[in-house]
């Protein structure tokens, strides 16, 4: 029996639920016809951080590569199904946090317990999702984008217990392509069991089977998980997990003779469509990157497949917090498509909050609308402001990568008279969320041993 990465890759698949959920009614634009940063300033229409109802007319995501869509935006055209509270988000971010945290035990936080996942609520949740399609002829399916998982898996047709609410199932005997068991040379489990928590597991049996991300990307012997148990919910209308971990069986290694191991994305705000691109395709938007290493988590998030980048420092309005890069670097910084919220060691937080508090003095605090569960501390009320002048928070990588953030990248709420930086601390670990990277191309060259950021929407 393999025990492949199990947990993170379940783990993930409900976060990253939330990283959907999230930019549904949280999505970033990217410049609000702002007046260009005066002092790291911008002056940013409050209704601008609101979240938007309508798919708007130009939210074609790229034009190459995979879509990327959210199942609660408006473009979605799956319905109005309610999206998930504030609280019901941040349970699932805290729950994924402090999984991650786990992940090694000295850095887990004490409070974990405080910070119960709801899984019941997790169909309601909303996911990043991409079509794919496995077998011949091809059998199609919609799965979770998620950098944090190293395997991928799709509900299968022999399943005893199915996913609730996905109609998809693969079968295997429906493909003269298939073929039981595992079909990577130096693999030889064939089954896979994926423990979410205490209540909710996936076991599987791998196959291989021809994998098709576009007409023109097809990938014979492509070995998946087709899974057979499910306990628990993982989403509706989702039936899997497109790992894009650095695990062997992640798609980035089994494509990685066609890939060179390059993807990137970009992630869309709630009213728009997002990309998944793959090598040369996402290779040749480097020369607008800018690119930052690639370097060693500790053991134990590293073999998971996690992505470790370098953080320096920190700026708030053109002001350097002058954070001890230390503070970053160990135990590590994370780069995770699966986490909503930024997640800083309390130290940094701590930094962050206090100068942004400086920054935003002229404005009045809102905490009173404060609920159980909520991790975002530090909401303003700006029911009668029409333009807020917002610092820029700038995030400071190695090599001089600055990811520059405006606008719902830096307050986040649904309401006008709630609206909070959208950070939070944690014990020790610094996790760069979604909710941080959307509207942005994110490239990852695990080859070259970098990631890129850069751009201003996703219909570059
Ligand atoms: C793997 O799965 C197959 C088919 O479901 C089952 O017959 C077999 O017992 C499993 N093997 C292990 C080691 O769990
Ligand atoms: C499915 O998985 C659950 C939890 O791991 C287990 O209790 C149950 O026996 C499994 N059912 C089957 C039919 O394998
Ligand atoms: C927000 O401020 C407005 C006045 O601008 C006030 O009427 C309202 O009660 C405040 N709301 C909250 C939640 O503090």
């Amino acid at each position: 029996m393999a025990i492949l990465c199990p947990s993170t890759a379940i783990y993930h698949l409900l976060f990253s639920s939330l990283l959907l959920f999230f930019s549904c009614y949280v999505s970033i634009i990217p410049v609000y016809g702002a007046e260009e940063g005066k002092d790291g300033f911008h002056s940013t229409p409050v209704s601008s951080l609101l979240p938007k109802n309508k798919c708007s007319a130009s939210a074609r995501g790229g034009s190459q590569g995979l879509p990327i869509t959210q199942k609660y935006g408006p473009c979605s055209g799956s319905g109005h199904s309610q999206p998930p509270s504030p609280q019901e988000i941040f349970g699932r971010d805290e729950s994924r946090v402090s999984f991650i945290n786990s992940k090694f035990n000295q850095y887990a936080p004490e409070n974990s317990k405080d910070h119960t996942p709801i899984n019941n609520l997790l169909d309601e949740d909303g996911y990043f999702l991409v079509d794919v399609a496995f077998g011949t002829p091809p059998q199609k399916f919609k799965l979770i984008l998620d950098t944090g998982s190293s395997i991928t898996w799709t509900q299968c047709k022999a399943c005893v217990n199915c996913l609730q609410d996905s109609h998809r199932h693969f079968d295997p005997s429906a493909s003269s392509t298939y073929s039981f068991g595992s079909c990577i040379p130096s693999t030889v489990e064939n089954n896979y069991s994926m423990p979410y928590n205490d209540d909710s597991t996936s076991v599987g049996n791998y196959g291989c089977d021809t994998l098709i991300l576009e007409p023109s990307d097809v990938f014979p012997k492509f070995q998946f998980g087709c899974g057979i148990n499910s306990t628990g919910d993982f989403g509706s209308g989702v039936d899997g997990v497109l790992g894009l971990g650095q695990g062997q069986l992640s798609t980035v290694s089994q494509t990685a003779s066609k890939f060179k191991k390059v993807f990137s994305y970009c992630l869309p705000e709630e009213d728009s469509t997002g990309s998944l691109l793959f090598g040369e395709k996402a290779t040749s938007q480097s020369s607008s990157l800018k690119f930052t290493s690639l370097v060693n988590g500790p053991g134990t998030l590293q073999e998971s497949g996690y992505y470790f980048v370098n953080l320096l420092d920190i700026s708030v309005g053109n002001k350097r917090l002058n954070i001890p890069s230390s503070v970053f670097a160990s135990p590590g910084t994370i780069i995770d498509s699966g986490t909503v919220i930024t997640r800083l060691p309390q130290r940094a937080y701590s930094a962050l909050k206090a100068a942004f508090q400086k920054a935003m003095v002229k404005y009045p605090l809102s905490n009173g609308r404060r609920k159980k569960g909520d991790i975002l501390d530090t909401c303003y009320n700006l029911s009668g402001t029409k333009d807020v002048l917002l610092p820029e928070i700038v995030l400071h990588f190695g090599e001089g990568a600055d990811v520059r953030l405006n606008g719902k990248r830096v307050l986040w709420g649904k309401h006008k008279s709630h609206l909070c930086l959208a950070f939070a601390g944690n014990s020790e670990l610094t996790i760069i969320g979604n909710r941080q990277q959307v509207s942005l191309t994110v490239l990852y060259d695990i080859q070259g041993g970098r990631i890129g950021f850069g751009g201003n929407g996703c219909s570059q």
